[in-house]
């Protein structure tokens, strides 16, 4: 089966924290986070995978090459300007080779799921759709553009964000996972900017096409923020999430070969260490990214936190919550909690800041 994979757009806003650019390149539970989702469609029985890419698009393939090493083809697509996620679906298929009326899978680069991807294919066979998609019920539905579905999987409607609350008629949000009969794809147009759930979803409901939800309630967790980036980690590293390319054993904690982590330090809750980074004795750290080269020292606490490669937390610091920079200092005896994060390169001198929650 052949894949596109969204990895485009206009643009990640983590650039100031770390150098691994865009988000679907940030080391997450040891390799790019793209390698995760690159393995977990090959082991669903893709083939051929197509990039869709705009911004930073050289990346890419540098680190990944022919797909060889992942047992898969990729072929690299790249939109001078983004064209959103229906143009860049209709432009990625240009590099498709399947017959019109085979499934492609589609999938957002920057949702972590456990989605039964095989399951979804099968379901769309069996329902004879035009393009099926993964649901996923949400607690606060407001946020997301609601797709409710009749009791056979039918979708009924794409709406909007619900402004009311009598416009929330369903949990089911788009999960960002779909597969499309190739043909389909073609009768998105070409050459502009299209939104996939703007635009195609309902244009093609209100043309009569059959499009399927297949709700499924599997781990499910868009990367948007920085703290949803961490989670994926920990929860890659600890197993709750199975990957394929997960470079070692799922457990409490994570340690690339060449970091050195002394005796007395407490790795838990999926910490992942980074190669040549260094966890000083009496370190505590849980739940977290530290990239590689970077220094955790003395007596420091890093909770649910991200440490850039080559950062440096000094002893007795406590992070909860927050994001260092790629090569950033962070003295002694600092304190920084609730999202605070420190700019690549930036020094805080020892005992500069403390934190004092709200009463
Ligand atoms: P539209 O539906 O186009 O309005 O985008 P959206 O805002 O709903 O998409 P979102 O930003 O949630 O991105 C979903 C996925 O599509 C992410 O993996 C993005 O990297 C990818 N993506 C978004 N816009 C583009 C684009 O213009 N080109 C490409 N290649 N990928 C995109």
């Amino acid at each position: 089966m052949e894949a596109i994979l969204l990895v485009g757009g206009k643009g990640s806003r983590l650039r100031p924290v770390t150098e691994y650019t865009p988000k679907p390149m940030v080391p997450t539970a040891g390799v790019p986070f793209l390698a995760h989702q690159l393995a977990k469609a090959r082991a669903a029985g893709v083939t051929h995978v197509v990039l869709a890419t705009s911004y930073l698009a050289e990346v890419f393939e540098p680190y990944f090459g022919d797909g060889a090493d992942l047992d898969l083809r990729i072929t690299y697509i790249h939109e001078n300007e983004p064209l959103g996620t229906g143009g860049a679906i209709r432009n990625a298929a240009d590099a498709l080779t399947c017959g019109p009326d085979e499934p492609v899978l589609i999938f957002n680069g920057d949702i972590l799921t456990g989605l039964d991807i095989a399951g979804l294919v099968d379901s769309h066979r069996a329902a004879g759709a035009d393009v099926s998609l993964h649901l996923t019920r949400v607690e606060d539905p407001s946020a997301f553009g609601l797709v409710p579905t009749d009791e056979t999987g039918r979708v009924l409607a794409f709406t909007e964000k619900p402004q009311r609350p009598e416009e929330i008629v369903t949990d089911q949000v788009n999960a960002g996972c779909y597969v499309f009969r190739r043909s389909v794809i073609d009768t998105i147009p070409a050459g502009r900017v299209v939104s996939v759930e703007r635009e195609t979803f309902p244009g093609l409901l209100e043309s009569g096409a059959h499009l399927h939800g297949v709700v499924d309630q599997t781990y499910w967790l868009d990367l948007g923020r920085p703290a949803a980036l961490i989670q994926a980690s920990a929860d890659l590293v600890r197993g709750v999430v199975r990957s394929p390319a997960l470079p070692g054993k799922t457990g409490e904690y994570l340690v690339l070969p060449g970091a050195t982590v002394e005796d007395g330090a407490k790795l838990s809750g999926g910490t992942v260490v980074g190669a040549g980074s260094f966890i000083a004795a009496d370190a505590v750290v849980e739940g977290s990214i530290v990239l590689d080269g970077a220094r955790v020292e003395a007596g420091a606490q890093v909770r649910a936190s991200f440490v850039g490669a080559g950062a440096r937390v000094g002893s007795r610091t406590v992070l909860d919550n927050a994001v260092i920079g790629d090569r950033a200092e962070v003295g002694e005896d600092n304190e920084l909690q609730g999202g605070a994060r420190v700019w690549c390169h930036s020094t805080l001198p020892d005992a500069a800041i403390r934190f004092s929650p709200k009463p």
